[in-house]
């Protein structure tokens, strides 16, 4: 459900209405508080289009969640002074290249990865929830960084609220460079109240071989995922190559797009 701020104009409200149209949701009007609006209409959370922003509100469990851009802008200045991003080696993205995210999310991996390709590449990012596919999409649309080259890169991702585990089969053969995948992992490793609201709107849904299978046919070159370090995810899912930075607790399988043998186990890279 989607409601607005309280007195909006008449641009909010068609603001509002765009949303839901493309979120399939109901637009309600604001009538009183955010509690109130919910009870009113059997719901246990809203999304709320504002002049500045859209939040998405839970009143019971005191949840509020908006799009920021958070860590990614801290990645993006230490690639630009040239540090080593270890996901940008798993994936040996180029000035571009087209990158399938299947893992949106807060698109902070899509936002490095789209700055790397450039104007001449694509990103596409997916998202099953849709709460937080509606949140990122509009922040990829309006959030404004004081730099402008960052937040280029930002609208250049194209999101589309979709579940990978449809999406995939509909792509044809090597349709992207490279597949990237970043699931919640069991554990959070951020316990930031920033990152706590994603993971209770997120898709749980495990990472199964067989969708990374389905992922290499639609990867020209490879398919990379995203894992705590030490995870085992690779017993489960066989990948070619682990890179992984100095000191980071996470890791990148990488499966290059040819038939897997899976024999040799992976080789280890640190970057
Ligand atoms: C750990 S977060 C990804 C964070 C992201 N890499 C970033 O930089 O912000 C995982 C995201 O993938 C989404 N997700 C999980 N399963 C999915 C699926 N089957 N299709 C599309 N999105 C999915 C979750 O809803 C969640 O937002």
């Amino acid at each position: 459900m989607v409601t607005t701020s309280r007195r909006p104009s008449p641009a909010l409200v068609a603001r509002a209405e765009q949303l839901a149209e493309w979120l399939r949701a109901r637009v309600v009007p604001r009538e009183g508080s955010l509690t109130q609006v919910c009870a009113a209409h059997g719901v246990g959370g809203v999304v709320v289009v504002g002049p500045e922003r859209v939040t998405y509100h839970e009143p019971a469990r005191d949840l509020h969640y908006f799009y920021h851009p958070g860590m990614a802008k801290v990645r993006l200045h230490s690639h630009r002074r040239g540090d080593p991003d270890p996901m940008i080696q798993a994936m040996d993205a180029q000035p571009g290249d087209e990158v399938l995210d299947c893992t949106l999310g807060r698109a902070s991996d899509a936002l490095l990865v789209s700055w790397v390709v450039g104007e001449t590449g694509r990103v596409v990012g997916l998202e099953a929830s849709a709460v937080l596919a509606a949140l990122v999409r509009d922040g990829i649309a309006r959030y404004a960084d004081p730099s402008a080259a960052l937040t280029a890169a930002l609208r250049r991702i194209r999101c589309q609220w979709a579940d990978y585990r449809e999406y995939l089969p509909e792509c044809p053969d090597g349709a992207f460079d490279v597949v990237y995948f970043d699931p919640l992992f069991d554990e959070p490793l951020e316990t930031s109240p920033a990152m706590a609201p994603l993971r209770l709107l997120a898709e749980r849904a495990p990472l199964t071989a067989e969708t990374v299978a389905e992922a290499a046919r639609v990867a020209r070159r490879r398919v990379v995922i995203k894992q705590r370090r030490g995870s085992g995810l690779w017993h489960r899912i066989p990948v070619d190559r682990v890179v992984h930075g100095r000191s980071a607790r996470v890791e990148y399988g990488v499966r290059l797009a040819r038939p897997h043998t899976g024999a040799a186990g992976p080789s280890r890279e640190c970057c």
